[in-house]
């Protein structure tokens, strides 16, 4: 493997609160918090800074290594904080830059590092420097910031391409003096301009800001669009399609060979700190593509999205695990592993829906192009309509998602997990049209559904108004069977998924040892079975009959085992005496 560059370190003190271990991130467990969705402290509805701070103690019982926080930055929320107006700052709603200090205070004195998403693609409309922007003249510096072009047609009446931005909807929008800038999201999504020097500098002052205030590490948002290449003629929506389908870097927008020398910069930056920070990219983008973010020149890391994608399948399973170690290796970084986030629809709704997810269907074969959800046609079809019960199968999707989750966090490498997921979670399918937030919901009249289902504040009670979110009504209608589901119901239980999750992050703290496996043959198609360098042997059965278990002490399974059988959709974890 090669040297990482981590392990030189640089001269200066370590940054207060942070311990000086610059390897931390390479087997750590990250628990995603969507802040505006986890606690309400202040009880306006909205879950908050100091609510994160209420529930260091949860965090550190559950045995999480760091905490990621999706955008807790001033925002108007046209995309869920992915839509930020000050990136050096915490939305008034959310709590102040002291409500940060003190929750960075806890979450490093209960022994988490904590990252945060930095969103550099594009800021919010609201942002200064895009007001500035629309009261400046076309060709100013202002506009230089950003994206602005003059439109097609006699009049410049028309854009000046027919892309459509990943939200729906056209990719360009006209300002009052005619002019049209870019957004690969939402209109209130401007891009930047990163050929400006002026916005470089901006970055680097953000992560700096951060990094000085005790901040571990970067999640870095749509980390492969940076770099554009906008020479006229721009190329047709068809003909950005047909590129994107080369992988060579050359594409207009997406996954350019030239966005590295963005990271090559910040990468100086996180190694003046002592620990280095951190960060992992997130890029949608061809497998073979994703070493290049993950560099140790680079940002170190970058999620890949296989396991999420992939149906749950013994064969899939393996030669997903294998290729991404192999690939992990070959650059010096570790691998990671996640099965739900903010974006994606759940894995235990997943996992329990008709025909369950991947394969052509949600366009795994990124030639196909990669959607961002995970999620089948079926499964689409079940959510527009409200996610009729008869449909999901609830047990099994949880049985296999808890089986899917032991199997991932006996893995070597970095174990993503999204708040709720340790609650077992479903999907919430009947959000009325009314109360719906997310933007590609709007833009595609209601084609696509959206991805609040996954984004509803979090049950911690069974009690009204809110399920101990908060004590007034959460900003997502929360459904009835959260009661059920609440935190402080499972807590006692031994066999609840809050308590699988609690066994599992402590035994795979102490568990943990080098960072490669060994696959162990099989008879059996349906089953794998791995085992680490000190004995530590996980076994997963993806088929629907009981399976011989291996030699050796079994310390947790995801289901009781009986007879000394692994029954259907379980995975056990063994020790060698
Ligand atoms: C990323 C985020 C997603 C957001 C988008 C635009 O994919 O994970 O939530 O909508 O970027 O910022």
């Amino acid at each position: 493997m090669p040297s990482s560059p981590l392990s030189v370190l640089p001269a200066t003190a370590a940054t207060p609160g942070t311990s000086g271990d610059p390897t931390w991130w390479r087997q750590a467990a990250v628990y995603q918090i969507y802040p505006r969705s986890f606690y309400d402290a202040n009880a306006d509805g909205l879950g908050d800074i100091r609510g994160i701070t209420a529930k260091v103690p949860y965090l550190k019982e559950l045995g999480v290594d760091a905490v990621w926080l999706s955008p807790f930055y001033p925002s108007e929320l046209a995309d869920g904080g992915y839509d930020v107006a000050d990136y050096r700052n915490v939305d008034p709603r959310l709590g102040t830059l002291e409500d940060f200090d003190e929750m960075a205070a806890s979450l490093h004195g209960g022994g988490m590092k904590l990252i945060v998403d930095i969103v550099p693609n594009h800021s919010s409309d609201q942002h200064a420097w895009f007001q500035e922007a629309l009261a400046a003249e076309p060709g100013s510096p202002a506009r230089a910031r950003y994206i602005f072009r003059d439109g097609q047609g006699t009049n410049g009446e028309l854009p000046p391409s027919d892309w459509t931005s990943i939200f729906g909807g056209p990719a360009w929008t006209q300002v009052p003096d005619g002019q049209w800038y870019l957004h690969l999201f939402a209109s209130e999504q401007p891009d930047f301009n990163w050929d400006n020097r002026e916005i470089r500098d901006d970055f680097l002052r953000t992560l700096r800001f951060w990094s000085d205030r005790g901040v571990d590490g970067f999640r870095i948002d749509v980390a492969h669009a940076l770099m554009k290449d906008l020479s006229e003629p721009l190329p047709s929506q068809a003909e950005l399609e047909r590129l994107e389908k080369l992988h060579n870097g050359t594409n207009p927008l997406w996954d350019r060979d030239d966005v590295h020398g963005i990271y090559a910069e910040w990468r100086t930056l996180f190694n003046e700190y002592n620990p280095p920070r951190t960060a992992v990219a997130e890029a949608w983008v061809d497998p073979t593509r994703r070493a290049r973010y993950a560099s140790p020149a680079g940002l170190g890391q970058a999620f890949n999205f296989d396991l999420l994608m992939a149906d749950f399948d013994a064969a899939s399973f393996e030669g997903i695990v294998t290729k991404n170690l192999a690939e992990a290796q070959a650059t010096g970084a570790s691998s990671t592993w996640v099965f739900s986030n903010h974006d994606v629809v759940r894995h235990a709704t997943r996992y329990g829906l008709p025909r369950l997810v991947a394969g052509a269907d949600c366009g795994a074969d990124p030639d196909d192009g990669i959607t961002q959800d995970g999620i089948s046609q079926d499964g689409k079809a079940w959510l527009l309509a409200g996610g009729p019960e008869a449909e999901l199968d609830r047990e099994l999707g949880l049985r296999r998602a808890r089986a899917a989750t032991l199997f991932m966090l006996g893995l070597p490498g970095s174990a993503y997990l999204y708040q709720g997921e340790e609650l077992g979670l479903h999907e919430v399918a009947d959000i009325p049209a009314a109360e719906r937030q997310d933007p590609t919901f709007f833009r595609n009249a209601g084609v696509e559904v959206g991805r609040d289902g996954c984004r509803v504040p979090l049950p911690w009670t069974p009690a009204r108004p809110a399920f101990g979110f908060g004590d007034v009504q959460a900003h997502l209608p929360q459904p009835e069977w959260f009661a059920g589901a609440a935190a402080s119901a499972q807590d006692t239980d031994p066999v609840s998924t809050l308590n699988l999750y609690r066994k599992a992050l402590g035994l795979r703290r102490s568990l943990q040892s080098g960072e490669t496996l060994e696959w162990v043959p099989n008879a059996n198609p349906t089953v794998l079975h791995f085992v680490r360098p000190n004995g530590w042997t996980v076994v997963t059965n993806f088929g629907d009959a009981d399976a011989d278990l291996p030699e050796g002490a079994v310390v947790l399974a995801s289901v009781p085992l009986e007879d000394g059988l692994l029954p259907a959709a379980a995975t056990a974890w063994l020790v060698q005496p």
